[in-house]
């Protein structure tokens, strides 16, 4: 790990920044927080703050408010959860501006915990404004970063404060950078990459950077036209740009990895979630049908190769999973990792990570990454703003 991190430093006493990534997913109907491992993955952090006695001063976004207060946004229900799993009360701090904050952050013991309001709330998050920084800074002796999902943004408390503090990472961001650049570095072979997702152009640098690293590149999910196209075959009725064609082109006829594609793949006549599904052969995809998931023949390949390898590394979907017809490639990929007996499984973020934890397997994984984006441009190749700002270590 080449950055400091709140093992580094002294922390005892200390009025700490603590930016979390709590932009946790909320049911659209009810409002109640669907999935928490995003707070519970930054308690490790939290804790080990206040048993060193720190005053704790918590900041996350939660949703896109774009600058401005949006009731259904604020973060009362994330606080509630955060302090059940801590087991200590987190003051409301109000703001996210500094000055309406400092009141409530000014009264925190060592060893207490607040929370600032929403950051999206005031426009000067997401602008890196430097005063809206200069403020966030001002409430504290020191930044500790755990936002590993937001690490991919430059904005004022992921990137900004650290001008004026000590900014060193959290257990959180200090896991995910060592597991994806294990999984990214790793000499531990055979290595494979399976990659989902809609559309190629969302994920050529991802497959360009891993068909670099690894020794198998395996495809799934909407993007598997593109690359039916680019052989000259149907990739069926979903529209696919000439730049995905002669993206997926470049991957099929230069790289000197193994890629493997789906055999045969599960369409549908329509794209909506109580479409029948049918399987065909790859090579006879119906120009009016859409792909929506890799088929069985496919899945019983990509085990295979999966099981015999001793890096996996998985970042989106092999179909339309959250629609159950066409979930089947997606958890058995999920399934095959979960039973390759040793060796290194590092899961990318987002829907991928909810696929195993709809089949409960998160436990046989050696990493599930709590970042989306930030996870895609880390395993890119990309420095993550956030982590270029943190300090280095001596
Ligand atoms: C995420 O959920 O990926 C992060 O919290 C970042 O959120 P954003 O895409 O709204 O910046």
């Amino acid at each position: 790990m080449p950055k400091k991190t709140i093992r580094d430093v002294k922390v005892r006493g200390k009025k700490c920044l603590v930016r979390v990534d709590f932009n946790v997913p909320v049911d659209p109907d009810t409002g109640v927080i669907a999935d928490d491992s995003r707070i519970r993955a930054a308690i490790p952090t939290i804790q080990y703050l206040i048993e060193n006695e720190a005053v704790v001063i918590l900041c996350t976004h939660f949703g896109r408010p774009g600058g401005r207060v949006v009731e259904e946004m604020r973060l009362a229900a994330i606080r509630q959860r955060a302090s059940d799993w801590l087991n200590t009360p987190v003051a409301d701090a109000g703001g996210p501006d500094a000055g309406e904050a400092r009141a409530v952050v000014d009264s925190v013991r060592p060893g207490g915990v607040a929370m600032l309001e929403n950051l999206r709330f005031h426009p000067g998050e997401e602008q890196n404004d430097p005063v809206f920084a200069r403020g966030l800074a001002s409430l504290a002796d020191l930044f500790v970063n755990d936002a590993f999902g937001t690490a991919h943004r430059a904005h004022a408390s992921t990137v900004g404060v650290a001008d004026h503090l000590p900014a060193v990472a959290g257990y959180v961001m200090e896991r995910e950078i060592n597991m994806l650049t294990r999984a990214l570095e790793s000499q531990e072979k055979p290595s494979i990459a399976i990659v989902g997702g809609a559309k190629v152009s969302d994920k050529i640098h991802i497959l360009t950077n891993l068909a670099r690293r690894v020794d198998t590149v395996m495809i799934g999910g909407g993007m598997v036209a593109a690359f039916l196209e680019a052989q000259g075959q149907s990739g069926g009725a979903a529209e696919i740009s000439q730049d995905d064609i002669h993206a997926a082109g470049q991957l099929l006829f230069s790289s000197t990895t193994k890629l493997m594609s789906p055999s045969d793949v599960v369409v549908a006549e329509t794209f909506s979630s109580d479409a029948a599904p049918k399987t065909v052969k790859s090579n006879d995809v119906p120009p009016d049908s859409f792909i929506m998931d890799i088929g069985p023949a496919t899945r019983v390949a990509y085990a295979e190769e999966i099981i015999g390898a001793n890096t996996v590394l998985w970042n989106g979907p092999m179909g339309v999973a959250e629609w159950p017809q066409f979930a089947e490639g997606t958890y058995a990929v999920a399934r095959a990792i979960a039973a390759t007996p040793d060796g290194l499984k590092v899961i990318g973020g987002g829907s991928t990570a909810a696929a195993v934890d709809e089949l409960g397997l998160r436990d046989q994984m050696t990493h599930v990454s709590t970042g989306g984006g930030a996870s895609l441009e880390f395993l890119e190749g990309k420095e993550l703003p956030g982590v270029a700002a943190l300090d280095d270590k001596d």
